[in-house]
């Protein structure tokens, strides 16, 4: 992965607080996301799991925030299969559940049911609602363990109890990795090797990268990058990637950022930067007037991917000057020329930005971009002196939903 800089603002030298952030980060018991990566238990608890479910053609993953958003992402960038059905049930809107609930084979279906802590509202509701589907089509309770796996921390949580009382297998999310961190633990790994992709190379990459990413001057350049603009006002990161593969990678990175940066710090100040989803070309039409023109106040992260795996002519007889002009190039000439000119355009305006090129969008490119954000995330949260692993602005939202239902 190469990245490129376009700063506009150097104001302070943050050498030294990124380096001492960077250091307790690696001392800390956070840093596991990196560590577990080497741990093969993960990955092999996901394969006995695929070996027994491997004729299901459809797959359910139950979860939401961080238990749903790394998973729905590698399976929009990387799927290889084509014969099975994903289905991501994130949310509890009445509608769309009956509407997932059709298009679902209850009894070729294979149901994931992920929480880290084992007691989110809304994914225990989905999970309801699956087993009552389930009995409605004759699986008694005692045939539930043939149609659900579950995932959850290996030590305080219920889910696991429930699961062994129902004799459901309950795969681990290591203590120490949080939920938006969880990706490339076996909440995002077992749907991954459903999907056909490679999830030893996705560790692989991901925990060499993840290794000497601390020593890597553009990643120490990247978070200066960032903290020196947002001293001086610039509190939107726009995430970019010039790909419809990884627009599911706004999503996910969207919550790592929001979730993780956005509170309030030892002083009670509020903290954050707000994220920006968008990818190109497609929101060159719809964003990109006010990226361009409106207040300076964004730093972008743009992804460039140089090889795509198809290509198509664009070659046409028509009478047409447009068509005309584009005949003789190809799809894959025409995003680039996009990218490369909004690229110009961008720092003409002087529009900060950050730009990561990848060869190919493959396992160990996604795993490097996955690996470079958390630690992004990170230690930017640190330098703020924040807590960038919780997320205490969300408890009293759930508690007063639950007195709301009590009162009901
Ligand atoms: O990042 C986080 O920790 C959260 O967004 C969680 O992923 C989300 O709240 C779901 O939690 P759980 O996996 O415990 O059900």
């Amino acid at each position: 992965m190469q990245i490129e800089f376009n700063s506009y603002i150097q104001k302070s030298d943050k050498t030294d607080l990124i380096q001492k952030e960077v250091d307790n980060f690696l001392a800390s018991e956070r840093f596991d996301f990196v560590k577990t990566l080497s741990d093969k238990k993960y990955q092999n608890q996901c394969h006995t799991i695929f070996e027994r479910f491997k004729d299901r053609s459809h797959f359910v993953q139950i979860g939401i925030g961080g238990s749903s958003l790394g998973p729905e992402m590698l399976i929009s960038a990387l799927s290889k299969n084509t014969e099975r059905t994903f289905h991501f049930i994130n949310n509890i809107d009445p509608d769309k559940t009956a509407q997932q609930i059709n298009q679902i084979n209850f009894k070729d279906a294979l149901f994931y049911v992920v929480s880290k802590s084992g007691g989110t509202a809304e994914t225990l509701a989905s999970f309801a609602i699956m087993v009552n589907e389930l009995k409605s089509h004759g699986v008694k309770e005692s045939e539930l363990a043939n149609y659900f796996v579950f995932a959850s921390d290996p030590s305080t949580s219920q889910l696991r109890e429930l699961g062994d009382d129902l004799g459901i297998t309950t795969l681990d999310i290591p203590t120490n990795v949080g939920g938006r961190f969880s990706v490339l633990t076996p909440v995002g790994l077992l749907p991954a090797l459903f999907a056909e992709i490679d999830i030893e190379e996705l560790c692989r990459s991901a925990f060499s990268f993840g290794s000497e990413l601390s020593n890597l001057y553009s990643f120490k350049k990247a978070v200066s990058m960032i903290l020196n603009h947002h001293e001086n006002g610039y509190d939107q990161t726009v995430f970019m990637p010039y790909s419809s593969r990884l627009r599911d990678l706004s999503f996910w990175f969207i919550q790592l950022w929001a979730e993780s940066l956005g509170k309030k710090d030892k002083d009670g100040k509020r903290v954050g930067l707000t994220p920006i989803p968008s990818y190109g070309a497609t929101d060159q039409h719809s964003q990109m007037q006010l990226f361009m023109e409106g207040p300076l106040n964004k730093v972008m992260l743009l992804i460039n991917i140089k090889e795509s795996e198809h290509d198509l002519k664009l070659e046409n007889q028509f009478d047409h000057p447009k068509l005309q002009k584009l005949s003789g190039f190809t799809l894959k000439n025409l995003m680039d020329s996009e990218f490369f000119g909004t690229k110009k355009a961008l720092e003409e305006q002087n529009v900060p930005h950050i730009v990561f090129n990848i060869n190919k969008l493959n396992e160990e490119n996604l795993a490097k971009l996955v690996i470079f954000f958390e630690f992004l995330t990170a230690v930017t949260g640190f330098c703020l002196k924040i807590d960038p692993f919780n997320q205490p602005g969300v408890e009293a939202g759930k508690i007063y939903s639950f007195e709301w239902l009590d009162n009901l």
